[in-house]
């Protein structure tokens, strides 16, 4: 892929993400539902994503990316992450439409008092994307799960 590649494939991911972002009631924001029915051109997420293997992967992957990245250590640095990556599995396998519960505090709640701005929001979405390309989950699959975590913004981020 070239380097123009790669930047269009980022741009478009911003706006994905953007247009996700502007397009969602404020009630969808907590944990949005991925629809439960599948078609053949359209795939259950949780299956691109490598199923029950591959969200487990990806939310301990998630967390180790994280805690290794200089603008998010911060924030992750009393972070259980063990426990971190099970939660983050579970949420990221239910809204993918997998069979599982997140049984987590809500988004607000687990954020809350973090001082999180959009800066690093942003940041954790480009862990995300790099975790997800690292994964080799296909660009559409990847645009599909930023849509469902993108409006979640409005509960994470509480500096603006
Ligand atoms: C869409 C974006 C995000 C999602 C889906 C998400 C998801 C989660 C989940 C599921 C938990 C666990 C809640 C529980 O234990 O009950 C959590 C905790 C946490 N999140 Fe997020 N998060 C997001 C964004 C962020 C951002 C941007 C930061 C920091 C820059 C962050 C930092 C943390 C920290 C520090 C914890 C607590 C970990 C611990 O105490 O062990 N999160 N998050």
């Amino acid at each position: 892929m070239t380097r123009s590649d790669l930047l269009a494939r980022g741009c478009a991911a911003a706006l994905v993400l953007a247009a996700a972002v502007l397009a969602l009631p404020a009630q969808a924001q907590s944990m949005p539902q991925a629809p439960s029915t599948a078609t053949a051109a359209s795939p259950r997420l949780y299956d691109e994503l490598g199923g029950q293997p591959g969200v487990a992967r990806l939310g301990s992957e998630l967390v180790r990316r994280a805690i290794a990245d200089p603008r998010l250590a911060p924030y992750f640095k009393d972070a259980k992450a063990d426990r971190l990556a099970a939660q983050l599995s579970d949420q990221i396998c239910q809204l993918a439409g997998g069979p599982c519960t997140y049984k987590g505090a809500d988004m607000k709640a687990a954020h809350a008092d973090m001082e999180i701005d959009r800066r690093a929001f942003n940041a954790l979405v480009e862990v995300l994307q790099d975790t997800l390309d690292a994964q080799a989950v296909p660009f559409a699959a990847q645009r599909r799960l930023l849509a469902l975590l993108a409006p979640m913004h409005r509960d994470v981020v509480t500096v603006r």
